[in-house]
């Protein structure tokens, strides 16, 4: 639904279909660490402008287990689940900005933005 969703606004923003494609991916990784790893959460998808730059800001939030360290958590081909270890790195590496906050026993949130290309 995240992916769905994403495509959509991404599309009728105007972006290209590299950026389409990143953001979407982006989503796709941030949406499923919620999921599997967070219990549960949710996706706040919004507009933003920036010296007449517009953007797609994405923000998941979950009230899972927290990640206790965080260096490690996004280096690439860590996993506390066995799986890739890619989600996080791979994350960051396809937006402009990125900004995880988590708390261990509270939930895990974190916020991406890519700005569309001029
Ligand atoms: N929302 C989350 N809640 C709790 N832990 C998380 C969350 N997202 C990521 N993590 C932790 O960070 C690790 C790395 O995440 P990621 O790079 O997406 O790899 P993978 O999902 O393949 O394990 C996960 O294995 C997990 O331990
Ligand atoms: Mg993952």
């Amino acid at each position: 639904m995240a992916r769905r969703l994403v495509q959509d606004w991404a599309t009728r923003l105007g972006f290209s279909v590299v950026e389409r494609t990143k953001v979407v991916t982006a989503a796709s990784e941030l949406g499923r660490n919620a999921l599997v790893h967070g219990k549960g959460g949710f996706m706040l998808m919004s507009e933003v402008q920036r010296e007449g730059r517009s953007g797609l800001k994405l923000m998941f939030e979950d009230q899972g287990p927290g990640i206790s360290d965080i260096e490690q958590a996004m280096t690439d081909g860590f996993s506390s689940a066995k799986s890739m270890g890619l989600g996080l790195g791979g994350a960051r590496r396809l937006v402009t900005e990125f900004e995880l906050q988590s708390t261990p026993g509270m939930g895990t949130k974190v916020s991406v933005i890519l700005w569309k290309r001029r």
